[in-house]
């Protein structure tokens, strides 16, 4: 061997490629371009440096506003939220509840949480939310059984609304309660409604990678005075009316800070913008890669408008000529972060052993899911960089 010509591995080939490329693209970064500083300065500026504030009552007023529900609760997390409402309407022990299959984790720990067994529900081919048809089926089966679930929680996947009509119709039937789980889907609608309207309480998360961030943080919306009252006592340690720190219930440290509420709020003042931007993203890639056979991009449902928190494609590699590992491997190396979709529950080692209702929908979109940088301060350039890694496609090696 001659003296340059060494042997360089594939990774390493990957890694110095990745070293010597443009800044990197990330998957759905958090983007503060409004009064959020400002606010900010002035929650710290006031010194309520604590979980309650006047930023904490004005956040919780202006999300209620904005989704038209009469109630919210702001919370460290939007798991934090998920496991309050189980535990609101009384999840305990013992119960079953019914979840979307196809969800980020928190969806189902937050019902382990509060010892119920969750069974899962595929996805409908058409929204890739819960399959309404599984869901009445499930539910008429578990009646005949004499066992119904205690709650169902719905997921909003990607942005997109659930198909709550026929949703609602099949728990209505036997009176149980929804909880929606809009954490991906602040500012989509479903037929003229908000996302949060759904269900007796419904969840928001502002974690760093959502539509809104506060860094870490979670509301828990209702109509009903009474749930969100309970969420404030038991996200504040169940304290009770005494001056003695006295505690009739078991409690949790669940309140979001007041300076995070602050960011909130002006994070909230953008919703619209950072909406019409995603769904204008989503465009952009629709139009240039649309047409190219084998790729697919998620279904927006005729019934509502997606926020399009994130642009997922499906990637078929018998027609496309890649399989959604190598574009995501393709994209990494030109340091671009894209995703895998989530790996359905019934897949997770963490509950395999739990029942799931259909599996099929959910694991083939899994294979080829793949979530697409979607940040809202996105350039034309960094779009076009995405798009011309996948463009790479067909391999010549799948060219005849
Ligand atoms: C569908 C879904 N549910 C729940 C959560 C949990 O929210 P958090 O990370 O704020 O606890 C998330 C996001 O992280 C989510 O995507």
């Amino acid at each position: 061997m001659e003296r340059h010509q060494i042997y360089i591995p594939n990774d390493i080939w990957l890694v110095n490629r990745m070293a010597r490329s443009n800044k990197r693209i990330y998957l759905s970064p958090p983007h503060l371009d409004g009064r959020e500083r400002e606010l900010l300065l002035q929650a710290f500026d006031s010194n309520w440096i604590t979980t309650l504030g006047p930023h904490v009552d004005a956040f919780e007023q202006e999300i209620s506003e904005k989704i038209g529900v009469k109630y919210a609760a702001a919370l460290a997390s939007g798991t934090a939220a998920l496991h309050l409402a189980l535990l609101i309407i009384g999840v305990k022990q013992g119960d079953v509840v019914l979840c979307s299959n196809l969800t980020f984790v928190a969806s189902t720990n937050a019902i382990t949480y509060v010892g119920a067994t969750p069974t899962f529900i595929d996805s409908d081919h058409a929204t890739w939310n819960m399959d309404p048809a599984l869901l009445n089926e499930e539910l008429d089966d578990c009646a005949r059984k004499g066992k119904l679930p205690k709650a169902v929680v719905v997921v909003d996947l990607y942005g997109q609304c659930a198909d709550y009509e026929p949703i609602s119709e099949a728990c209505a039937k036997y009176g149980i309660p929804i909880i929606e789980d809009a954490a991906e889907a602040l500012g989509a609608t479903y037929k003229g409604n908000s996302a949060g309207k759904f269900g007796v309480m419904s969840v928001f998360s502002f974690n760093g990678n959502k539509i809104v961030t506060t860094s870490g943080g979670g509301m828990l919306l209702s109509d009903n005075e009474g749930y969100i009252k309970q969420a404030r006592l038991l996200s504040t340690q169940a304290r009770d009316p005494a001056p003695h720190y006295q505690h009739s219930r078991i409690g949790y440290n669940y309140r979001l800070s007041n300076l995070l509420a602050a960011v909130g709020r002006g994070q909230l003042e953008r919703l619209d913008e950072k909406v019409a931007r995603k769904r204008a993203i989503n465009e952009f890639y629709r139009k240039a890669l649309g047409e190219i056979p084998g790729i697919e991009f998620m279904p927006e449902a005729s019934y509502g408008k997606s926020n399009f928190w994130l642009t997922v494609i499906l990637i078929s590699p018998e027609v496309f000529g890649a399989d959604r590992e190598t574009v995501r491997l393709a994209l990494e190396a030109e340091n671009i972060e894209s995703r895998p979709i989530w790996k359905p529950m019934h897949m997770q080692p963490a509950f395999k052993s739990f029942r799931i209702c259909g599996g099929k929908v959910s694991e083939d979109l899994f294979h080829r899911g793949l979530c697409l940088p979607s940040g809202t301060q996105m350039t034309e350039e960094d779009l076009k960089r995405v798009v011309k890694v996948i463009k790479r496609y067909p391999r010549p090696s799948k060219r005849k």
